[in-house]
């Protein structure tokens, strides 16, 4: 594959998928964008509306339909379908049905798309990726989630709101799960050069103390909550991420991003997927970065394991 000739795969056409569908091609993701769904009228009208604006952003080809061979061939598939969650729903809540709906999806892919990487973003994202890597027997760097690549972009957003810098120069990050459980990861953490706990904000109104950190990571964590509350779902944000995510695989930057991956010895941690900088290329995930973490960290990194392995044995993963 070269840049060339990339294609990229959206399963589902939901406000996710779509999104997913539409910032690649606003971003130049790949040469063709492929969205397939079940729901024939919906993806079409998806499909015809992406393909009106292509010209005036990338020129990507976009195909799609409820022919799952418009797959086929496809470098990437990001995986979107599934039951979204509502307002009071958590994303755990959604294991048992959207790891049926993966059953009965992942062998139909396999045969499309035999070589692809596969990205999860289906919640919860982190017990499908097991889920995923299980049915479908691939290595674990070739499936895997979205995980925190988007929470770790909400936490940049607000300490670069904080902090009046822009938020590529936060260089800081949300690892465990994709979920209530997950954490930021204060110790490494800087703006620029400095360490985030160091930095104050204009004036010396703002102090990065354990509290301050505290509340921080959890509006992170609620954030996604708010947007449902308040527009039913959320889909521009992880639209945008997955799009990275695709880049950085077709492109084989060897990005470092916080997805999720099935973990073999992490820290003492096996069998669980989660969030955790790791190096991104062609292959997918070509290797989990062994991040310096203070107790408190490794403690909440465990906490967050425990909370996925919970949700894992009750479907028998
Ligand atoms: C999000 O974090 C709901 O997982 C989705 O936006």
């Amino acid at each position: 594959m070269s840049i060339g000739n990339s294609k990229l795969a959206v399963i589902g056409a939901g406000a996710v998928g779509s999104s997913v569908a539409y910032a690649a091609m606003l971003r130049g993701t790949a040469r063709t964008i492929a969205l397939y769904d079940v729901k024939k009228a919906k993806v079409d009208a998806e499909v015809l509306d992406l393909a009106h604006g292509s010209p005036l952003a990338s020129g990507a080809r976009i195909i799609g339909g409820d022919d799952i061979s418009c797959v086929a061939g496809a470098d990437v598939v990001v995986i979107t379908a599934g039951a979204a969650q509502k307002p009071g729903q958590t994303r755990l809540d959604l294991a048992g049905v959207n790891v049926g709906i993966l059953r009965s999806l992942m062998p139909q892919l396999l045969e499309q798309a035999p070589d692809a990487v596969y990205v999860l973003v289906t919640n919860p994202c982190d017990v499908l990726t097991v889920a995923a890597q299980e049915i479908s027997g691939l290595p674990r760097g070739r499936v895997f989630a979205s995980g925190t690549v988007l929470d770790s972009s909400r936490l940049r957003w607000q300490i670069a709101s904080a902090l009046e810098v822009s938020p590529r120069s936060v260089h800081a990050t949300i690892i465990g799960e994709h979920g209530d459980s997950e954490f930021g990861l204060w110790s490494t953490a800087t703006i620029g050069q400095v360490p985030l706990r160091e930095c104050h904000g204009e004036h010396g109104l703002i102090d990065f103390t354990d509290d301050v950190l505290d509340e921080l990571g959890r509006e992170v964590a609620q954030a996604a909550y708010t947007v449902i509350k308040g527009k039913g779902a959320t889909n521009l944000a992880i639209g945008v991420s997955a799009a990275r995510i695709a880049e950085a695989v077709l492109r084989d930057e060897h990005a470092v991003l916080p997805v999720s991956t099935v973990l073999e010895d992490y820290k003492g941690i096996s069998g669980v997927a989660m969030s955790i900088p790791s190096v991104v290329g062609i292959r997918g995930v070509v290797r989990v970065l062994d991040i310096p973490m203070e107790d408190k960290e490794l403690a909440r990194l465990h906490a967050s394991a425990d909370a996925l392995r919970a949700v894992q044995a009750d479907l028998g993963l």
